[in-house]
């Protein structure tokens, strides 16, 4: 099977894939393309070094988000997906690209949906006050941030702690997480049926 991942920078959520698809943690899988915005995007790094192909499709090249997501879902389909993976792809995406991909594209959002949509949500967790912090996992709909959460992942905030040591401790629950949920959609046993998730026949 084939997953592609479409990202922005870092890229740690694309190595946790690679490395479960290595180690059997997703079975009979593979990632077999990455495709970033920017063109210093670690993650295209790290593709390239372990020999996945590489697409860098800059912004600028395109007039306005209806034909930049058309020329992305076009190299995004070159590689034929059973699976999208947006792990830290740092843009909006047009409705119209979104419902090409209903159902078979995923996304990591570093929060507790539906608390805190959209950027700064470590610091906003700190911020609040709040005790417990996390991570979800979700299928992609046209509202953002804001379709069905298939898992999460919590993690405590304790007094004093800095943003970058509630990031690291989120981080590390996706790389545990998002290769999880991805082995269970490529094996079919979980799907999106009307605008829910489903998991061995349950819905979630
Ligand atoms: C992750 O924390 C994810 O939740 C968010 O963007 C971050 C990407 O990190 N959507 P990385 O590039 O995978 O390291």
């Amino acid at each position: 099977k084939s997953i592609v991942v479409l990202l922005s920078g870092n890229g740690s959520n694309l190595q946790a894939m690679i490395d479960a698809c290595q180690e059997g943690i997703i079975s009979n899988a593979k990632v077999t393309a990455v495709i970033s915005n920017k063109a210093d995007a670690y993650g295209l790094e790290r593709a390239r070094k372990v020999g996945i192909a590489t697409v860098h499709l800059p912004a600028g090249d395109y007039q306005d988000r209806e034909s930049y997501d058309q020329a992305l879902a076009e190299q995004i389909d070159r590689f034929e997906p059973d699976l999208v993976i947006l792990a830290g792809f740092m843009r909006i995406l047009s409705d119209k690209f979104v419902r090409h991909y209903m159902g078979r594209m995923l996304n990591v959002h570093p929060s507790l949906l539906p608390k805190y949509t959209g950027l700064h949500t470590h610091q906003r967790a700190i911020e609040a006050g709040d005790k417990e912090h996390g991570t979800s996992v979700h299928f992609v709909t046209e509202e953002l941030d804001g379709g069905p959460v298939i898992l999460q992942a919590k993690v405590p905030i304790f007094d004093g702690d800095s943003v970058e040591e509630v990031t690291a401790r989120v981080q590390e629950q996706e790389h545990r997480i998002y290769p999880l949920v991805a082995n269970w959609f490529l094996q079919q046993r979980l799907t999106m049926k009307g605008g829910k998730a489903v998991l061995d026949g349950e819905t979630l």
